[in-house]
């Protein structure tokens, strides 16, 4: 890295977009710019976090977030343990605060954690000396996800200010919806959510942003449209009546696409359900991002896990 201590964080942790600033996002994007440009060289591999052992704890089932941490990590040089849940002694009674007390006595400097419980992270933070970054707590924040949303929004669009993103799909499940409207309006963006009634939060318009149920005048606003899948895992009742339905109301296809008079940037941070809110014919277009969303991942999240080491003093030169 050349120039990118030029700041710190001004959090410890990273447990949510909320609790940071414009100016911490725009650190992470100077500094995840330049982890892009080391992980498309042929070595990808810098010393910074050689003295860092980083635990990943998924208490929830992940595949982009985890491998993505995971690689994160070891293009940083990182010394890493990775911990899961379902074949874990959680399955025996223990608590949460015990695990982790368990696993930081084995010398850990920061955990990148994954809980189906609000507020889990933030608890901890109460309890335990190590950097801790939310890698998704159940329903609230996905912090890193918007964080590489909006990385990869301004990658094509540049600056965001002023910028029109829609947020469509299961509002009220779904945790990054809540980081992505944090992240963007922190970042000056205009911000709308779309899709069934029942799947938006009755009181969304507290947090400054529009709603729109009708999905051809949300495509019609946005320069963006950010796809959420619907969360059926989270829901205890039935939302809607049925898939092909939600597909036939709210599902972004090229029709709709094609009926725009302008192009927009397609965005989804998967898993995606092809045919239910996104048809392939969309999610595999030239106006997609998704797999681009995915490699910018790796490097804002290094930038992350560098920052946050880099305010505790234990980064080496690269
Ligand atoms: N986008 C995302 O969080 O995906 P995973 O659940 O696979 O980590």
């Amino acid at each position: 890295m050349t120039n990118q201590a030029d700041g710190f964080l001004s959090t410890k942790h990273l447990l949510g977009i909320k609790y940071i600033q414009k100016k911490d996002i725009e650190l992470i994007f100077r500094t995840a710019d330049e982890f892009k440009q080391v992980i498309n060289r042929p070595i990808k591999k810098v010393p910074s976090l050689r003295d860092i052992t980083i635990a990943n704890l998924f208490f929830e089932n992940s595949t982009r977030t985890k491998l993505s941490f995971e690689l994160a990590e070891k293009r940083l040089s990182a010394d890493v343990i990775n911990f899961s849940a379902a074949s874990s002694s959680v399955k025996k009674g223990e608590t949460l605060l015990d695990t982790v007390n368990n696993i930081l006595s084995m010398k850990v400097d920061m955990v990148v954690m994954r809980h189906p419980s609000p507020g889990a992270h933030f608890f901890l933070s109460k309890h335990i000396d190590a950097n801790i970054i939310n890698a998704g707590d159940g329903t609230h924040e996905h912090p890193t996800q918007a964080l590489l949303d909006a990385f990869s929004m301004q990658e094509k669009l540049g600056n965001l200010s002023k910028k029109k993103i829609v947020i469509i799909g299961d509002i009220k499940h779904s945790r990054v919806a809540l980081s992505n409207i944090f992240c963007l309006q922190k970042l000056g963006a205009e911000v709308k959510v779309c899709g069934p009634p029942t799947l938006i939060p009755k009181n969304i318009h507290h947090l400054g942003i529009g709603v729109e149920y009708d999905i051809d005048k949300a495509l019609a606003w946005c320069d963006v449209a950010n796809i959420l899948r619907i969360q059926l895992e989270r829901q205890d009742i039935k939302y809607i009546p049925s898939l092909r339905e939600y597909a036939m109301f709210f599902g972004v296809n090229k029709e709709r696409l094609d009926r725009l008079d302008k192009e927009i940037v397609i965005m989804h941070p998967g898993p995606i359900n092809r045919g239910v809110e996104i048809t392939s014919d969309v999610a595999d277009s030239d106006h997609s991002i998704i797999l681009q969303q995915v490699e910018n991942g790796v490097a804002v999240r290094m930038a992350v896990l560098y920052l946050l080491a880099n305010k505790r003093g234990n980064v080496l030169g690269n």
